[in-house]
């Protein structure tokens, strides 16, 4: 009798207990297109006591991860317990002793993924993870092979779905930064600890999977210039709407002449972009490709379902490749000299909010600052901000990251001037 596949899971969670739903809920599907049969045998848990709900009957539970990774019938691990050091080494043990892998993991990916890629290919293991990148978008598959042929020239869009929850409530409900992030937290949309997610490093270590696939260069995390949405007032946001944009966390890699530059971000974007109407966990991706042109990619970036379907189609794919005996096959080969692009050739435009002294002669001390740098203003508005000062916003003109430096500098430097916040501007209106 044909063996069946055994699959060991490594947490129980939020993506945990969507894939077991999947799997039981669309066996038979699974079953043709595989044409195996995959049984969950063990899943690894903190705490056996926890009520789990309909699609825990049966499954063994364990607080042990050695009764997974050193069970010899296990062939699939799939890692959704997040952390860095721990999945690391449980993913480790689990190649190392011939299991193939799936995870959900993009912190310990953008950091490790290199590593453990190599391990995967020196045991001939498949390691999959199109789930670590904007939950249920096939975006990575997508750019691996759908969009081989091309030569990828921009990925970018909304890459966390508890920001985009935020900013979301925070621009139809007027919901405040903590009741937004409470809901999301309550939703499961949230990391364990969301700092990770409301300072842009989630998003950003997304970004470092995805230029790695996108253009074959490994940025670092430090080289990704990372803003959060802490900064954001409502004040801010209401500002954005009356100039004709909607603030959204955007997370960039863009191409240029063989060098790559990375950053995230609040991003003033114009209305009319598509970006602007991806409401609440929603994620969407453009690539940009020299052939295929403009693409984009829509669709739940966060939470249990949407996360497990793409777990879960990982899984299939090493179940057929255990039955067409190809494992062991990198999920992505394209490699390429990593280049940053230098301040001088990033070119943007800016919002940027100013608490000015209300006096004569500030604004034309503000104007020098600006003309000094060789940047104009495209909108300006000012309003009063205190008894005795006013609130200016500005709209840029485009300039390179060398001038806004150095705008910023002289901001900080003149007296009776605050650099409230800065923000890029999208452009395409
Ligand atoms: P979660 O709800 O906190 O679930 C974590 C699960 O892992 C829990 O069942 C927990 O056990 C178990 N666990 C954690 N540490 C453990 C340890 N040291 N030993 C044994 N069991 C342990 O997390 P999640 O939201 O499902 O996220 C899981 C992974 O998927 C993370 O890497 C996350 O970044 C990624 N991800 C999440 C989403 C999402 O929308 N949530 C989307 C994409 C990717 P107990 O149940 O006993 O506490
Ligand atoms: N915390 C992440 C987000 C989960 O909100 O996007 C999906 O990776």
């Amino acid at each position: 009798m044909k063996r069946k596949i055994q699959v060991g899971i490594l947490g129980f969670g939020t993506v945990g207990s969507g894939v077991l739903r999947i799997l039981k809920q669309h066996e038979s599907k699974i079953k043709q297109i595989t044409g195996e049969e995959l049984n969950v045998k063990k899943v690894l848990v903190r705490n056996v006591e926890k009520k789990r709900g309909e699609f825990s009957e049966g499954i063994e539970l364990t607080t042990n991860a050695a009764d997974i990774l050193m069970d010899e019938d296990i062939d699939i691990v799939v890692e959704v317990m997040g952390s860095i050091v721990q999945a690391k080494d449980y993913i480790s043990q689990a190649l190392k002793a011939g299991k193939h892998v799936v995870t959900a993991n993009k912190d310990l990916i953008a950091l490790h993924g290199n590593e453990l890629v190599a391990l995967a290919n020196d045991y001939q293991c498949d390691l999959y993870y199109e789930a670590s990148v904007a939950g249920g978008i096939p975006i990575l598959r997508t750019i691996v092979d759908s969009l081989a042929s091309d030569h990828i020239q921009k990925v970018f869009g909304i890459v966390n779905g508890t920001t985009n929850f935020m900013l979301s409530k925070m621009t139809n409900n007027n919901d405040t930064y903590e009741e937004a992030l409470q809901k999301a937290q309550e939703l499961g949309f949230a990391e364990n600890d969301p700092t990770n997610d409301v300072d842009g490093i989630d998003a950003a270590r997304k970004m470092v999977i995805l230029t790695r696939l996108a253009f074959g260069m490994n940025v670092e995390l430090e080289q990704i210039e990372t803003r959060g949405i802490r900064d954001i007032q409502l004040a801010d946001i209401e500002m954005a709407k009356r100039l004709g944009y909607r603030i959204k966390l955007i997370g960039a890699a863009i191409e240029k002449d063989n060098s790559v530059r990375v950053d995230v971000g609040p991003v003033l974007v114009p209305e009319d972009h598509p970006l602007a109407g991806v409401q609440n966990e929603n994620n969407a991706v453009f690539v940009v490709g020299a052939a295929v042109g403009e693409t984009m990619f829509y669709g739940p970036g966060a939470g249990a379902l949407p996360t497990a379907t793409s777990v879960v189609s990982d899984l299939i794919t090493v179940a057929k490749n255990i039955g067409l005996g190809t494992t062991g096959t990198v999920f992505n080969s394209y490699q390429h000299e990593t280049n940053l692009t230098e301040d001088k050739d990033v070119e943007s435009k800016y919002y940027m909010a100013i608490d000015m002294q209300d006096q004569t002669g500030q604004f034309l001390e503000l104007t020098k600052i600006f003309n000094e740098s060789d940047v104009g203003f495209d909108q300006i508005i000012q309003q009063p901000f205190s008894k005795a000062s006013a609130k200016v916003v500005i709209v840029t003109h485009r300039m390179n990251k060398a001038q806004q430096n150095r705008i910023i500098n002289d901001l900080k430097k003149a007296e009776g001037m605050n650099l409230l916040v800065c923000f890029k501007v999208m452009e395409g209106k």
